[in-house]
């Protein structure tokens, strides 16, 4: 088992730079199925969803490769070969390993009529439906069973046609969208996730030849096209990444330059950190987040983009549980993301959940024990409350981390922190 051991006390200061979204890259990767030849994906992270999903690419009958940057960062190019007739079957192996594999369906029965895709487990975060993404697919004419724990998939030709989604689901806004580009007709999908990461795969479809209309709204109109191209395209930066640094700035009372956030696609988290006390300020090419003193509690509700990010919500815990006050935390994307506050209980945190809500009183200092990651998100919570905590943290199970942050003790040892990645005896 491998752990981080992180000393609390030092003050995150310094520059970091983030590399493209995991989970934008992620689904770049499945978007380069619908064109035969070589797509090349600049600022994909080195980490280990990005390893699953070049395997599932593989398994498929593409080439792929990783090519990391020589500077640092964590970030590296993918090129992938496909072929002229792909494989259609992506096993439980995978699938269990990174949900997001699922993400290859909707290219998949686009291009070549049909796909079986093993029903995925995931993260520890909900239950997570794939419903929306199901009756979308069959609205645009594909019959969808499930058999020995694959959804068959099979269409000649997608028709497009009306959607709406119940929830702007992310996953099933990306996979409807790349089923709907090589679909007959037009495809109008309504109460579609608005995410940068949506209006990320959109713009690389557009460049491979897609013709799509509304991306970054509630209602995305795609013309489907006979065919599409592979192109070379730069994956957006992470915005979940550069969260998490700039909340660990403010919970440690440091100072850091975040390279290459973007600082519109934090709205909202960066508004709070300006509540919080925090001093927040927009650069050219990157945000720059700076605390003095003891931050305040503020409350969060989690929501779809440009809501709060869900998938920052453990270090929007974490901060409050060191700041002065109380913070009422709400979440509203995924039941049972609160799981890992027991986690934080164990590091001297004062939280009581009730239902989809947290309610935390801050406390001046934590108390360091080994804790578990439960998940990508909630690892990176625990480290960085771990960095208020006295002593040293461990935080186990971080094969989680792993799979979101590239370089995660790297860079936070280049802003300063003592962290250290052990291997345990299970
Ligand atoms: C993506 C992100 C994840 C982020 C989430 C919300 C990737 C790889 N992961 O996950 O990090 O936290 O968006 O921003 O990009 N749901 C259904 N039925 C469906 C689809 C979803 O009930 O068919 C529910 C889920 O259970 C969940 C909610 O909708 O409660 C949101 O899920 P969704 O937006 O689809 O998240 P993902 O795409 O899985």
């Amino acid at each position: 088992m491998e752990c981080f051991e992180v000393t609390g006390g030092t003050a995150l200061t310094g520059r970091v730079r983030v590399t493209g979204a995991k989970n934008s890259a992620l689904k770049l990767m499945a978007a380069a199925l619908l064109a035969a030849g070589r797509t090349t994906i600049e600022e994909v992270p080195d980490i280990l969803d990005v390893s699953i999903m070049s395997e599932v690419l593989r398994r498929l009958g593409c080439d792929v490769r990783y090519e990391r940057y020589p500077h640092g960062g964590g970030g590296g190019r993918v090129v992938v070969d496909v072929p002229d007739e792909p494989a259609t079957e992506t096993d439980y192996d995978l699938v269990r390993k990174m949900r997001a594999s699922i993400s290859v369906l909707g290219p998949l029965v686009a291009r070549c009529g049909s796909a079986r895709v093993a029903l995925p487990g995931g993260d520890a975060i909900g239950s997570r439906g794939l419903d929306m993404h199901i009756s979308g697919l069959e609205r645009l004419g594909a019959t969808i069973e499930s058999e020995h724990g694959f959804l068959v998939a099979t269409a000649p030709r997608l028709t497009g046609t009306s959607l709406w989604l119940d929830f702007p689901s992310v996953g099933a806004t990306e996979n409807l969208v790349m089923a709907a580009v090589l679909a007959e007709g037009t495809t109008v999908i309504d109460n579609a996730a608005r995410e940068p990461e949506i209006v990320d795969l959109c713009s690389m479809l557009t460049a491979m030849g897609a013709v799509i209309e509304g991306a970054g709204t509630s209602t995305i109109a795609v013309e489907g096209v006979e065919d599409l191209k592979p192109v070379t395209y730069t994956t957006v930066p992470d915005r979940i990444v550069a969260g998490t640094w700039a909340i660990g700035a403010v919970m440690t009372r440091g100072d850091v330059v975040i390279e290459r956030a973007v600082a519109d696609h934090l709205t909202v988290a960066l508004a709070k950190l300006t509540d919080a006390g925090a001093h927040v300020e927009p650069l050219a090419d990157g945000v720059r987040v700076a605390m003095d003193g003891r931050p305040r509690c503020v409350d969060v509700v989690t929501l779809p983009y440009p809501g709060f990010p869900t998938d920052l919500q453990p270090m929007a815990v974490a901060l409050a549980a060191v700041s002065t006050g109380t913070a009422l935390i709400t979440e509203n994307v995924f039941e049972g993301r609160f799981m890992f506050v027991n986690e934080l209980v164990r590091l001297g945190a004062s939280v009581r959940i009730d239902g989809h809500h947290a309610v935390v009183r801050g406390r001046e200092r934590l108390s360091s024990a080994p804790v578990v990651a439960t998940d990508i998100r909630a690892g990176a919570g625990l480290v960085l409350a771990g960095l208020l905590s006295d002593g040293v943290t461990e935080v186990q199970d971080v094969h989680h981390v792993d799979r979101g942050y590239p370089d995660f003790v790297q860079q936070l040892r280049g802003l300063g922190v003592q962290i250290e990645r052990v291997q345990r005896p299970d």
